[in-house]
């Protein structure tokens, strides 16, 4: 087995939660920014020569893999907003989360660049039939040797729908109806071949046994596809299924699809709050598996908390109101020009995201402002930030993870590569000494490392 660090002398604490430890994985956009506005123009950020660079991302898949995290996520957003104003130019002029490059190519290069991280994709249900997500997705599956997941989204960016040629945008809810049935092509695909259905067999000649591969034949309200799954098993049979809506209908649909659902909570009570509605959710439609659930988390790693504190006023200072809520905007799907900033965003109707919006305000006392929102989310994107040394940052995540009955979280960077290495190198080791953090990859599947 291969060590992810160096051991040292292991002082084995009681493990929380029956033994299971916590789930750690890297979020990242392949765009110039993940979270923080502007981060790109930080003198030691690197992200924008990543966007014509493979060796950028294989050094970051490497310092992933060394620090045995459970794989690295694609946020993913295949359109610039143009809510703001009515117009994309403060999306372009301040680059934010555009360009919006396609991240599937690059999880083939850091898949290959590594062995046991695993990789979760979004891929939106929006302008990508399911036949063709199938077999793109389960391609990279069996490439990486069973290491892929899919972050399922429905596209919540009009700008997205408008780009691929739909002509109407659905409601909030009847995205998931939709969705629902998109997931059921999906997932009949992936049953349609049984486990011994490829013989390979270069004496007879004979590479499969028809009598074990169904044809899929669909029609539901909105969807219909009919075909053989283009693609080979891999070795986790279909890629991990992660999903992010946080809205009644979101956790409904992630109950009855999701492995991992991903979650935005602002604080401790939130967050047991959001993993009681999901195991309700879940036991509503009978299933009997868990949902793995990861908390988004920003550590801002510094020698002290004032100093860790400074370094987030900076960067929300440097970055301008009009590039905030251009993106604001977007997730909101709302012209936010048109909206007084010192008026409360509780006024604010929306179909766009609306988990996103309660996350966002609801530990904010009083009625939190556009402006106060605004400033929350220039650097973090409202993802809870954990501020301080390493020890501090290693400290919030042991008791979030220990009390919410969340299984790990999915930690943003400020400064690409930098906040990762940062990481990985000083609060990853103090999680493995605590033996809550694995030391070595124990599975080689993705599923393996989140289950
Ligand atoms: C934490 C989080 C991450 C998300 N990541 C993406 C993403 O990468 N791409 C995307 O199109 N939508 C993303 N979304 C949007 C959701 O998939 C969903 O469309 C949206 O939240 C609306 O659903 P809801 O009201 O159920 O939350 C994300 C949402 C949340 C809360």
């Amino acid at each position: 087995m291969e060590l992810c660090s160096n051991p040292g002398d292991p002082i084995e604490r009681e493990i929380a939660m029956n033994g299971t430890k916590m789930h750690l994985v890297q979020m990242m956009f392949h765009t110039p920014i993940a979270h923080t506005v502007l981060g790109w123009a930080q003198p030691n950020d690197r992200q924008v020569e990543g966007l014509t660079s493979f060796a950028y991302w294989q050094d970051i898949a490497r310092t992933a893999e060394r620090g045995c995290l459970d794989g690295i996520f694609f946020a993913d957003t295949p359109a610039a907003r143009d809510e703001y104003q009515g117009k994309f130019d403060a999306n372009l002029r301040y680059g934010v989360v555009w360009p919006t490059h396609d991240p599937m190519p690059v999880v083939a290069a850091m898949a290959a660049a590594t062995e046991k991280l695993g990789f979760a994709v979004t891929l939106s249900v929006t302008g990508t039939p399911p036949y063709l997500a199938v077999r793109r997705l389960s391609t990279l599956d069996c490439l990486s040797n069973g290491r892929i997941g899919w972050n399922v989204v429905t596209g919540f960016l009009k700008s997205e729908h408008r780009a691929v040629g739909s002509t109407e945008i659905m409601e909030h809810d009847e995205r998931y109806d939709y969705a629902d049935e998109y997931m059921e092509i999906c997932n009949a695909f992936w049953k349609s071949a049984d486990e011994d259905a490829f013989p390979v067999n270069r004496e007879t000649g004979i590479f499969a046994d028809p009598s074990k591969i169904r044809v899929v034949d669909y029609e539901g309200r909105f969807l219909r596809s009919r075909g053989v799954n283009p693609v080979m098993r891999s070795a986790q049979g279909r890629p991990v299924i992660f999903q992010a809506g946080s809205s009644g209908r979101g956790m409904r649909f992630a109950a009855r699809h999701a492995e991992v659902v991903f979650a935005i909570q602002p604080h401790l009570a939130g967050m047991k709050a959001f993993v009681d509605r999901i195991e309700a959710a879940r036991k509503e439609v009978s299933r009997p598996d868990p949902v793995r659930v990861l908390f988004g988390v920003q550590p801002v790693i510094a020698d002290s908390l004032e100093k860790a504190r400074e370094r987030v006023t900076e960067l929300g200072q440097a970055a301008p109101l009009d590039a905030v809520l251009s993106r604001l905007s977007g997730t909101f799907g709302v012209d936010l020009s048109k909206f007084d900033p010192d008026k409360p965003v509780g006024e604010l109707q929306s179909q766009a995201s609306l988990g996103m919006i309660a996350s966002l305000t609801d530990d904010l006392t009083g009625r939190p402002t556009l402006r106060e929102v605004a400033r929350r989310f220039a650097v973090s994107g409202g993802l809870l930030q954990l501020m301080g040394t390493p020890i501090q940052v290693a400290d919030q995540m042991e008791k979030l993870w220990r009390e919410s009955g969340g299984h790990g979280f999915i930690v943003t960077p400020m400064e690409q590569p930098g906040s990762i290495e940062q990481f990985v190198h000083s609060v990853v080791p103090i999680l493995q000494e605590r033996g809550i953090f694995r030391r070595e990859y124990e599975t080689a599947t993705f599923r393996g490392h989140l289950h």
